[in-house]
């Protein structure tokens, strides 16, 4: 197996100008792994993840993967808008396009579907990702049996599915893009606990069938099920790295976040 990490971030700082959300961020993915990130709300996860996915650009720092640098180094340059896709035409220091193109495929936070389009036509629309890695068919063909569900939906529109269709749907669509690293950002959010459970059986898929995951989840217990690898993230900072063999509770967790926690 290679030595090159899968993904290696190296002292990434960002933020939304002039707010900087997360700083100095260290962070080793090996191939074949699956890594979790939990921390606090509104502590900076999201950002995090939106920066290596080529959303918003890092201020600092790189990211590399599989030995590539996704980022174009050098001076941020100043804004010169507050309008994004001002920004993205002028000077963007990543491009999403080649983020996803390499495999590095993002399931956001809270769906982010186009209302208007239905199911099937967001299935076809996921395979332009995935291009040279995997076969169309076969990807959302498999796709359609971890999410039964949504082979009924094909014609219903993005607007009309429940909270959990759409997370089915997302992480669907993340699947179809072939990821070489796939992800997942608190994919069983405000699920009920039925929901939750099947969407995880699929995640649990998904992983065995060899893709690795970033996934940002509140339940430590589900984390563990999938990852090798915890990341504790707190103010903007990795504050603690935690390999499979010394996962703690969910309580040992919240302690060293928080300190004493009293019921
Ligand atoms: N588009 C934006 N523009 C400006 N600030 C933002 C934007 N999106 C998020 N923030 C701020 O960035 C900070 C970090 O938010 P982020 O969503 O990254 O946290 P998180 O750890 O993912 O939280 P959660 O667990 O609730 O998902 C918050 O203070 C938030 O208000
Ligand atoms: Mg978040």
């Amino acid at each position: 197996m290679s030595t090159v990490p899968l993904l290696e971030l190296q002292h990434l700082s960002g933020g939304y100008e002039p707010v900087q959300i997360f700083r100095d961020v260290d962070l080793v993915i090996a191939h074949g792994t699956s890594t979790g990130l939990f921390g606090p709300n509104g502590h900076g996860k999201t950002t995090l993840l939106r920066t290596v996915s080529g959303v918003i650009d890092p201020w600092s720092g790189n990211i590399l993967f599989e030995g590539k640098q996704l980022n174009r180094p050098g001076e941020r340059g100043r804004r010169r808008s507050r309008n994004l896709n001002y920004d993205v035409f002028t000077r963007r220091r990543m491009n999403p396009k080649n983020v996803a193109r390499a495999g590095l495929i993002h399931v956001a936070q809270g769906n982010l579907l186009y209302r208007e389009l239905t199911v099937r036509e967001t299935l076809g629309i996921a395979p332009i990702a995935a291009r040279g890695r995997g076969e169309p068919g076969d990807l959302t063909e498999k796709a359609l049996r971890l999410f039964p569900r949504l082979s009924e939906r094909m014609n219903q529109k993005v607007r009309f599915l429940s909270g959990g269709e759409r997370q089915m749907l997302s992480v669907a669509c993340g699947l179809i893009a072939a990821p070489r690293l796939l992800i997942l950002d608190e994919p069983t959010l405000g699920l009920s606990p039925k929901l939750r459970r099947e969407l995880a059986d699929a995640i649990q898929a998904i992983k065995a069938d060899g893709v690795p995951l970033i996934i940002v989840d509140q339940d430590v217990d589900f984390l563990k099920s999938l990852i090798e690898t915890l990341y504790l993230f707190d103010h903007g900072r990795i504050s603690g790295r935690i390999e499979r063999a010394d996962m703690p509770s969910h309580e040992e967790i919240m302690r060293m976040l928080f300190g004493e926690v009293h019921s």
